[in-house]
């Protein structure tokens, strides 16, 4: 892979609070800290508290909230955190699936995973767009997946999941347009981050998917995708909206 450094582009966020989600880890992390360090003011959230915590004492403008994006109570909590003024929202806290095909999903994991990572992404847009509504402004970046562009990177649970990521981008992006609040997508392919895989995964599932994900472009790094996020949520984004973009290295293109 090419030689990238991120490079912050000073004060692009300054007098904007942005809420982060999955901020404790990963892809999340890196976009909190970096539009913390373009000059934002940054809502962290995560389950996570201990992480959270090391971020914000590493990075000033970022205060944390600890909180489960699927349960609206703490949705509520970390909007109020946020405060009146709420000009950005990343959603990017989500979870994988065990790559199982649909005979052998359980109803526990498929639960899980939209209530996460479908839930979660409409309760926490639900829970911003009011402030952005009222100030005529906003940007929201949801973070989907190369599996919501084909059917052969996961299971059948986060593959279905993340296409209703996409649905929820298109929608309100469209629903909000003339009303000045952006709402887009990344579908990121490999990316080096803790993501966790359930403890056993299917063989059936591995057995399909193996042959294709063996020849996916190189894994990229948060801060690549950060890099990306960043860009959408400011003002350097100003006319993009309803976009799903392919974070992926050119996965999309195979
Ligand atoms: N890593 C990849 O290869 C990859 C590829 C495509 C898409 N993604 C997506 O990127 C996003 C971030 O993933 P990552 O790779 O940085 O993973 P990660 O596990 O490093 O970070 C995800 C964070 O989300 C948090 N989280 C999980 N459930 C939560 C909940 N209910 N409420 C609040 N926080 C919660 C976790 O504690 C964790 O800190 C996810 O939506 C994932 O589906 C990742």
């Amino acid at each position: 892979m090419t030689e990238w450094q991120e490079r912050i582009v000073d004060g692009r966020f300054d007098g904007r609070t942005v809420v982060v989600t999955g901020a404790a880890s990963g892809i999340g992390r890196a976009t909190a800290s970096r539009i913390a360090r373009e000059g934002g003011r940054v809502i962290a959230a995560d389950v996570v508290e201990r992480p959270l915590q090391e971020l914000a004492d590493e990075v000033p403008g970022v205060q944390t909230v600890v909180g489960d994006i699927s349960d609206e109570d703490d949705v509520a909590r970390i909007v109020e955190l946020a405060g009146e003024r709420i000009d950005g929202l990343a959603n990017v806290a989500g979870v994988m699936d065990d790559f199982s095909p649909v005979h052998e999903i359980s109803d526990e994991l498929w639960d899980r995973l939209f209530r996460i990572n479908v839930d979660g992404t409409m309760r926490l847009t639900r829970a911003v767009v009011p402030a952005m509504l009222a100030a005529g402004s906003g940007a929201i970046v949801n973070v989907a997946s190369e599996s919501a562009l084909r059917g052969n990177a996961a299971g059948v649970a986060y593959t279905a999941s993340k296409h209703a990521v996409v649905g929820i981008t298109r929608n309100t992006a469209f629903m909000y347009g003339d009303k000045g609040i952006r709402v887009n997508a990344v579908a990121p392919g490999g990316v080096a981050t803790g993501i966790q895989m359930p403890e056993s995964t299917s063989e059936f599932g591995l057995g399909r998917l193996g042959a294709f994900l063996s020849a996916i472009p190189p894994v990229s790094t948060a801060q690549m995708q950060a890099a990306t996020i960043a860009f959408l949520l400011s003002d350097d984004g100003v006319n993009i909206n309803g976009v799903i973009a392919p974070t992926d290295g050119g996965w999309s293109v195979q």
